[in-house]
């Protein structure tokens, strides 16, 4: 196991040999996507007993399933037998699981309940008991989005979460009834690590200005020409998470600015009710903000959610879902759907300025020389402050605190052999 931490400089310096070698991201498999909590789905994807929905926990294939009761539970996608996949569907209904290889059956809560020949090839030898589905260690839902981790170990959600639930409530919990996800997942692969896509939706409000200038300029949203404003701050939770959006002041508000009218005018008239339901100060932020929940949970006032799946170091497994308020009109949801398609759909305008960036990045790390250069988060760094009302540290608009923040957790997480030797905050 390579001691990470000496790849992070304590002074914003960044290893680029982090996006591109492949024993660290085998590392990174074990030590990062095997014991955090990873983004499943939505409770509304799998609302009836027996409902189920495909995921990944890193390049672990996941059945977020239902059982007959209706208890959630997140099982690896393997048949115990041979390790064929027990399901080939991306969603559905089904009371079992039979493996199309040699027919092994599972339930739902995960037994093995079918096994061909167990008379008269096993003699009833086998102990089925043994055999039944791999299981995430912990599963658990944060008001309707649904995560889980292998490791039994692990902090419960809530604590892995800490003040960034307080600004993920800005997107889940805007109104009565809740949220649902529309239709399933974008799914798409990009020629970059993973990681990028991580830090870029943690806190790069640099990026906006020359990376999309073109949407700008073909008015797909309407953004601000520099970005450079005194009342939006970037937001560090901590525990390596990170939010852009925060309102200190009177005037500009991103989410707005980068929605459609029908969807403005939406989240202006329910503002009402946003305050209502959490309070004077979070509905004066009004905006849903972006934001990147360590490792690879990102949201968007797209709206979505997202989770940016390893495939190797050097390509990522995209799967974006547009989330809206169930309680919204249709109108307001079809023209959300459309906003999130043509903005950061796999064929967005915005996505496409993004994956080019984050291919050329990440492929520095690979050139010999490239590579013996760090890259650089530095900005804003010691001009970070505390609020009197907002969880968090609070940095310039735009600043690197929250990378650098995502990184230090990274290699912290990655040299750490327990949850005790990892910080609380
Ligand atoms: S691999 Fe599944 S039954 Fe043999
Ligand atoms: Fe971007």
């Amino acid at each position: 196991m390579q001691n990470t931490r000496q790849l992070i400089g304590s002074s914003g310096l960044v290893d680029r040999r982090i996006f591109t070698d492949a024993s660290l991201y085998q590392q990174e498999l074990e030590q990062v996507f095997g014991r955090c909590w990873l983004f499943l789905g939505h409770e509304t994807q799998v609302p009836k007993p027996n409902d189920f929905v495909a995921a990944y926990m890193g390049e672990d294939p996941v059945l977020l399933c239902r059982d007959s009761k209706s208890k959630l539970h997140a099982f690896l996608n393997m048949c115990r037998h041979r390790g064929n996949r027990i399901c080939r569907a991306d969603a559905g209904n089904a009371p079992s699981f039979m493996c199309t290889y040699h027919g092994w059956t599972f339930s739902t809560d995960g037994k093995l309940v079918g096994v061909p020949g167990y008379k008269e090839a096993y003699f009833e030898e086998l102990d089925r008991s043994q055999w039944g589905l791999v299981e995430a260690g912990q599963i658990d839902a944060y008001k309707g989005l649904v995560f889980a981790t292998w490791d039994k170990k692990a902090p419960s959600l809530k604590d892995y979460m800490g003040d960034m639930a307080w600004w993920l409530d800005l997107l889940v919990d805007r109104r009565d009834g809740g949220t649902e996800v529309l239709v399933g997942a974008h799914r798409w692969v990009i020629d970059c690590n993973w990681k990028f896509g991580s830090d870029n939706f943690s806190g790069d409000v640099y990026h906006t200005t020359v990376t999309h200038g073109s949407i700008r300029m073909a008015g797909i949203t309407r953004t601000r020409v520099t970005h450079y404003e005194q009342d939006r701050h970037t937001v560090n939770p901590g525990k390596g998470n990170g939010y852009m959006g925060a309102y200190v002041g009177p005037g500009y508000n991103p989410s707005m600015a980068m929605a459609q009218p029908v969807m403005a005018k939406y989240w202006q008239d329910t503002l009402p009710e946003l305050e209502k339901r959490l309070g004077e100060i979070r509905a004066k932020q009004g905006s849903i903000g972006v934001a990147t929940m360590f490792p690879n949970f990102t949201w968007h006032p797209g709206p979505m959610v997202r989770v940016w799946n390893p495939r190797g170091p050097l390509k990522t497994e995209i799967w974006s879902y547009c989330i809206v308020d169930k309680n919204a009109p249709q109108e307001v949801k079809d023209e959300m759907r459309k906003n999130l398609t043509i903005t950061f759909g796999p064929g967005g305008a915005m996505e496409a300025d993004d994956m080019n960036n984050w291919n050329q990045c990440t492929m520095s790390g690979k050139s010999m020389t490239a590579a013996k250069y760090p890259m650089n988060v530095q900005m804003g760094l010691g001009h970070e402050t505390k609020s009197e009302t907002l969880p968090g540290v609070l940095s310039p608009w735009p600043s690197e605190t929250n990378q650098r923040s995502f990184y230090n957790r990274w290699a912290e997480i990655m040299a750490a052999p327990s949850w005790n030797d990892i910080a609380k905050t």
